[in-house]
């Protein structure tokens, strides 16, 4: 009899550490951050999934993430750092178009190139990372998201395709100047992006992310990405910078684009292989070998107008 009590006061006694023990991990997985659900691997390809890997690449495949299998990117930045709305607004590096616009012949590669070639240009050089293998289920959805912007697109009306921006940048007559991009720098740039140029990541984590992206440093583009042609830089900053206020002058967006790209950042090995025929480099990319006897310093600031009269000459013979 008191075997048996004491038999079933066990029993009670483990039973409601057991039951306590179930409560704790409900409680626990309940509290956890909802993320936590839906970053586990993906199997099926969709567009919603490729809509999140461009919004939320740090979370997703970040150099943060758990399973080191899925940590493609090299920055904390996101797709949508530059790609604004997930490039679903019209304007500056919008990806509402980018579908029609490929396959198509690059000259950084010297041959053409589908959209998933573009794609790990992108995860190569803007996000410092690793190629997403080409049948992966992260590339296939980023494609079928890309190509649903693009049916998107097509049945948009004339007044939504419309970008809601200031003019297109013009680039001044004359060379960049970095001390002055220091100024504008500091007046409408550092709130956001801090004196250090490093951002500010989210107050989570910085596996989640950054509210704002870093503008330099080894968290940022690397020095291969089109974002360190000072043309292309400025032409976003013009169009899409300060946040909210889009409001510079072209001399402002130029010479803070200079100041951006004065500064260290992570280097992508063999860049001198990029451009197999020179004569096709863009006259602003910042790192030789050049098909000309500009100076290197011409290339990454100005004046652009010799270089390219230049190569205009060149193709005249
Ligand atoms: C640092 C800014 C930056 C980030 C981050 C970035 N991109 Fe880009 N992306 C660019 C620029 C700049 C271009 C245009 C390059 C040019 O003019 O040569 C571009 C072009 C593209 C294009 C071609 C668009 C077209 O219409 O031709 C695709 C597709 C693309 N990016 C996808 C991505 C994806 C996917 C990611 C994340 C894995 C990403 N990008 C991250 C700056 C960025
Ligand atoms: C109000 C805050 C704010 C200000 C001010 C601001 N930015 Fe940004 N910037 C952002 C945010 C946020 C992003 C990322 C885009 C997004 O999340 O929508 C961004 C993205 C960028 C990017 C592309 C991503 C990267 O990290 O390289 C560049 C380049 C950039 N900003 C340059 C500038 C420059 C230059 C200025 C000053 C003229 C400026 N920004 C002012 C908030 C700001």
């Amino acid at each position: 009899m008191l075997n048996k009590q004491k038999g079933f006061s066990l029993w009670l006694a483990v039973s409601m550490g057991s039951i306590a023990g179930i409560a704790v991990v409900l409680l626990a997985v309940w509290l956890s951050p909802i993320k936590s659900f839906t970053i586990g691997p993906q199997i099926e390809p969709s567009i919603e999934y490729g809509r999140r890997l461009i919004r939320e690449t740090a979370a997703l495949m970040g150099p943060g993430h758990e399973d080191p299998e899925m940590r493609f990117s090299g920055t904390y930045m996101d797709c949508a750092s530059c790609h604004l709305d997930a490039g679903a607004r019209p304007g500056t590096l919008s990806l509402l178009q980018a579908t029609s616009r490929y396959p198509r012949f690059s000259g950084r590669d010297g041959n053409e190139r589908d959209l998933r070639d573009r794609v790990n240009g992108c995860m190569t050089r803007s996000m410092n990372g690793t190629e997403l293998s080409r049948d992966s289920t992260e590339m296939r959805s980023i494609v079928m998201y890309i190509n649903n912007l693009n049916a998107q697109y097509a049945v948009m009306g004339q007044s939504k395709r419309e970008p809601n921006e200031p003019p297109a940048f013009v680039e001044p007559d004359r060379g960049a100047d970095i001390s002055a991009g220091q100024i504008v720098y500091q007046q409408r740039c550092e709130v956001c992006h801090g004196s250090d140029g490093q951002g500010l990541a989210a107050a989570t984590a910085k596996s989640e992310g950054y509210l704002f992206p870093p503008l330099w440093g080894f968290d940022s583009f690397n020095n291969g990405a089109g974002m360190t042609r000072i043309l292309t830089a400025a032409r976003f900053i013009k169009a899409r910078m300060p946040l909210g206020q889009e409001d510079l002058t072209d001399d402002e967006a130029y010479d803070v684009a200079a100041f951006v790209n004065s500064h260290e950042r992570s280097q992508r090995a063999n860049l001198e292989l990029d451009y197999p025929d020179l004569t096709k480099k863009r006259i602003d990319s910042p790192y030789p070998p050049y098909a000309d006897d500009f100076p290197i310093e011409q290339h990454r600031l100005g004046p652009f107008k010799p270089i390219r009269e230049y190569y205009e000459n060149l193709s005249k013979l």
